[in-house]
């Protein structure tokens, strides 16, 4: 098992930009070998893109691939589950080790769900918002969720553009978080390269996902340098 990483802690050493790449843009044949890279280009965390090809028009990899990866890194895991059971599958990638579990609100989608997710999964438990729902409830989103993942692509796949309009929901959610004195994550998903980066850093995204930006380039350092200015 891995052990549980301490959000603030995290926060503080990142400097205000985590950075996770995300695995579904690496190349599958080479999976560890890309996740050493990774971590050697700075990567804080891996991002795993958990498909069911129902939630989303996209089927990725399960926990038998979550598995061999988690036994040969010390990386921190993030899971973003784009299915239509988190509960039963969260718990099973807790179990293997994945150290922050999201659920996506579209899919948990009030108090309840929330906090019975909450409750069977043992780790950091994150939502995910899609472009188009409505961020309501924020106040409790916030104080409810460790990580709070805005996503500015419609899921399902890597390499999509980038869709401003969310850029509203980050500063909601970075201000509330500010204005309680709650320390969260506030990550950014799909579509982020150095300038969508940039955007939403200042509207208050501390933890980037990028695909694309970081696996199809040829030099994962200076890609990352790019995308979180503490790396350049
Ligand atoms: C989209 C996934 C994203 C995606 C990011 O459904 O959740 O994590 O792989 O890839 P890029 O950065 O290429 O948009
Ligand atoms: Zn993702």
């Amino acid at each position: 098992m891995h052990s549980k990483i301490d959000i603030s802690d995290l926060l503080a050493k990142s400097n205000g930009c985590i950075f996770a790449p995300s695995l579904l843009s690496a190349d599958f044949s080479h999976l560890a070998d890309e996740i050493t890279a990774a971590q050697n280009a700075g990567a804080d965390i891996i991002h795993l893109d958990i498909m069911d090809g129902n939630f989303v028009p996209n089927i990725t990899f399960g926990p038998p691939v979550v598995k061999s990866i988690i036994e040969k890194t010390s990386l921190t895991m993030d899971a973003h589950l784009m299915i239509v059971d988190p509960i039963k599958y969260g718990k099973i990638f807790a179990q293997l080790g994945v150290d922050i579990i999201t659920a996506h609100i579209e899919v948990l989608k009030n108090e309840v769900d929330w906090k019975k997710f909450k409750s069977e999964i043992d780790a950091i438990a994150g939502i995910a918002i899609n472009p188009p729902t409505k961020l309501h409830d924020v106040e409790k989103i916030v104080e409810m969720f460790e990580m709070i993942l805005i996503m500015s692509v419609n899921p399902g796949f890597s390499g999509q553009k980038f869709i401003p309009d969310v850029l509203h929901k980050i500063e909601k959610v970075a201000d509330y978080a500010e204005k309680a004195k709650i320390k969260r994550i506030i990550a950014v998903d799909g579509g982020i390269n150095r300038e969508t980066s940039k955007l939403v850093r200042n509207a208050g995204a501390n933890f980037i996902v990028a695909g694309n930006a970081f696996f199809k380039t040829d030099n994962y350092a200076e890609a990352v340098k790019g995308l979180c200015k503490r790396f350049a």
